[in-house]
């Protein structure tokens, strides 16, 4: 199996912006405002208005070079391939991608903090939405947020567990578990190689690196990989 790894870094060409990089998200908001269940508690319309203007870009945001070679990998490579995602967009699909994990989950979800309950979310999103299934109004965005635990994770470390090839792409690196898949896919036997624009904090964990902009490398990556088996 190849398990692919994407951050934010593979849908700036998109026109969605990263976290960490210049002008980066987390350089124009506070993380513990917009992306916390405390902040969510304090001030819920402050969160709903971040996550609705982005969940808009999303709207306007075509898939680039990289997320349609990836679909292409799929589609055409005898190995069975996983795309593990921390982006809460949905353009990995939208170019064809099939198995892909939100770990962080969607923009495209709701979900009640009071009964769990998930359903697609409205275009624009707030607290007083009440919940389909309980009528609570708690909805929030099915996003995880920090000091939250990912989804899919069993699913995840068993792919990492049997992966031969894994992937990272668009990722700086920082935020844990995601940060540790190269560790636990090199410890159970895979080979590792990172895309990216610049070297994340894990580069050295790497067996090798490549460096440009995804819409770029990935298809290069991609056509190799499919001509190397013909
Ligand atoms: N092509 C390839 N890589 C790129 C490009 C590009 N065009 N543009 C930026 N990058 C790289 C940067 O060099 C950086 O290493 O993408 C990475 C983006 O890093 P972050 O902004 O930290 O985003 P990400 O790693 O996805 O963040 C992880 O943190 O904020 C939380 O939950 C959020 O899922 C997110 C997680």
């Amino acid at each position: 199996m190849i398990v692919i790894l994407t951050g934010a870094g593979i849908s700036a060409e998109s026109g969605l912006g990263t976290f960490r990089d210049r002008d980066g998200l987390w350089t124009r908001y506070d993380l513990n405002e917009v992306a916390t269940p405390e902040g969510f508690a304090r001030n819920p319309g402050v969160v709903h208005a971040f996550y609705n203007a982005r969940r808009a870009n999303c709207r306007e945001a075509q898939p680039n070079a990289a997320h349609v070679a990836l679909a292409r990998l799929e589609a055409e490579h005898a190995e069975k391939v996983l795309i593990v995602t921390q982006n809460v967009d949905d353009l990995h699909e939208r170019a064809g991608s099939r198995n892909v994990l939100h770990m962080h989950g969607s923009l495209g979800g709701a979900l009640c903090a009071h009964c769990a309950h998930r359903w697609p979310a409205p275009r624009v999103m707030t607290a007083d939405d009440p919940c389909p299934a309980c009528g609570k109004r708690r909805t929030r965005p099915d996003i995880v947020w920090f000091g939250e635990y990912p989804y899919y994770m069993e699913q995840i470390w068993e792919a990492l567990r049997s992966a031969r090839l894994f992937v990272s792409i668009g990722t700086s690196g920082t935020v844990y578990p995601a940060a540790a898949f190269v560790q636990d896919a090199a410890r159970a036997g895979a080979e590792t190689l990172e895309l990216n624009l610049e070297g994340s904090e894990g580069a050295s964990d790497f067996d090798a690196c490549r460096r440009g902009p995804a819409s770029r490398i990935v298809p290069e990556w991609v056509s190799e990989v499919l001509d190397a088996r013909r």
